[in-house]
């Protein structure tokens, strides 16, 4: 196992390239089960999540080739159904497979994702979706079996106690389209990873249409051709590299940024006192000298992005006055107070709040990687920090951060890995 080494307080300078985004990326490699014919995917992140989407998607039968940022899906027209536990219980991403297996073999076995640090995180809204075309649905040993002769097209609502879901339009989405006749996805996900998607079924030869609002009309068809596809940039990761710009107080240039996907943050920033302006993909981030404390709350798109509210938090703990930061997408996501109150932060919970009063300065200390979002904000922290942080479990952050050390050295930062 390896640990990611920093040394603090510096500034940082230059330009960083926003790699193809990840959340839009897993359903869309599950989508190449749609068809038989070749897909070709662009902007394709090589990372962990992505490492375990494809191993998936061969473990069903495709023939998968990496180049670059480029993914080639091929098939022998042989596909299984069976989605295993092993490779499902480590990433929930994966369980988007079930909708196209469903819709394309007419029957999928796949494991129950589970839990995580972050909540419970059910798939009832999955299940719903998938029960109300027309599949019969038995969960046996740890499994969801499905079946259906033929799904056929119905009205659905989607909506959850904590808003829509992403995964489970996905999921309701790739069954929808080689369903018989019309489906009506009501409280659809407006994220632009769910934009992304359709266009790329579009561009498959699905009809879709509302595509990027909450309610997703589709027009069944019978069959889906081969395609070649470019996946959108990562807002997230723009997202955590214009933070660590504003922590580190740093004047730094994204580049292959859509900067359209970030209002929520840009906005909040510019309260906070950090200037972030876009030229067509190029990104630029400006710090004011002074620093007021802002409060957030995460929505579901085009609200402020829950997978953003760690690395805030990481910025807000150094900007002197009070923040309140609510996650209303994941209520229980604040696993990483205690860690940046190692480094020096004072921060405590209250319900769904975090109350964040601002210190004037972080130091580095040992801390913990616990989740993907999470240990982004401790990058965050320790570039901020005075002196050395080490992070622990960086696999973590290796799911979601393609190049992570090499992209924050070229700005400038100390940062290394060690052998634990
Ligand atoms: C996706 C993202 C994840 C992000 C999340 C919210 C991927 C691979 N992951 O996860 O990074 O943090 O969106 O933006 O794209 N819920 C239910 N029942 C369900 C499904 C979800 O109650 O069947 C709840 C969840 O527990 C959560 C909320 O709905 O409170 C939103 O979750 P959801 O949008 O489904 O998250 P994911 O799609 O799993």
């Amino acid at each position: 196992m390896e640990k990611l080494v920093i040394e603090g307080g510096l500034p940082l300078s230059g330009e960083v390239k926003i790699s193809g985004s990840k959340n839009a990326a897993l359903p869309i490699l599950a989508a190449s089960l749609l068809t038989d014919e070749p897909v070709i995917l662009r902007n394709v992140p090589i990372l962990r999540d992505t490492t375990t989407m494809i191993k998936l998607l061969k473990s069903l039968g495709k023939i998968v080739e990496i180049d670059g940022d480029r993914v080639k899906i091929t098939s022998n027209g042989k596909t299984r159904h069976v989605a295993e536990y092993k490779l499902v219980s480590t990433m929930r991403g994966s369980f988007c497979v079930l909708g196209p297996l469903l819709a394309k073999l007419g029957k999928a076995k796949v494991s129950l994702p589970g839990g995580c640090v972050i909540g419970i995180r059910p798939v009832d809204l999955h299940l719903k979706g998938i029960k109300a075309l027309g599949a019969k649905i038995q969960i046996d040993g740890g499994y969801v079996i499905s079946r259906a002769k033929k799904l056929k097209g119905t009205h659905i609502y989607l909506g959850g106690v904590f808003g829509s879901s992403v995964l489970a339009t996905a999921n309701v989405l790739m069954a929808a389209v080689l369903a018989e006749g019309e489906t009506v996805i009501e409280s659809a996900a407006c994220e632009p990873e769910i934009e992304d998607l359709s266009n790329m079924l579009r561009a498959m030869g699905a009809r879709i249409r509302g595509v990027g609002s909450p309610r997703l009309t589709i027009t069944g068809v019978k069959r889906l051709r081969g395609v070649s596809y470019r996946v959108i940039p990562d807002r997230i990761e723009a997202g955590t590299y214009i933070l660590i710009g504003a922590a580190t107080r740093s004047d730094i240039k994204l580049r292959g940024a859509d900067i359209t996907h970030l209002m929520a943050l840009t906005d909040k920033l510019k309260e906070v006192g950090v200037k972030v302006t876009a030229k067509r993909d190029v990104v630029k981030v400006k710090c004011k000298k002074n620093y007021n404390p802002v409060s957030i709350t995460t929505y579901p798109y085009p609200g402020f992005p829950t997978d953003l509210q760690a690395q805030f938090m990481a910025l807000m703990t150094i900007v002197e006055g009070v923040s309140v930061i609510t996650d209303k997408v994941y209520p229980d996501r604040f696993i990483h107070i205690a860690e940046l109150n190692r480094m020096g932060a004072n921060i405590r919970r209250e319900g769904i709040n975090a109350i964040v009063q601002g210190v004037k300065k972080l130091k580095g200390a040992q801390v913990m990687a616990s989740d993907l979002r999470a240990s982004a904000a401790l990058v965050i922290a320790g570039l901020a920090a005075k002196g050395r942080t080490e992070i622990h479990r960086i696999y973590h952050l290796e799911r979601g951060y393609e190049l992570l050390d090499k992209k924050l050295t070229a700005l400038g930062a100390k940062v290394w890995r060690e052998r634990e």
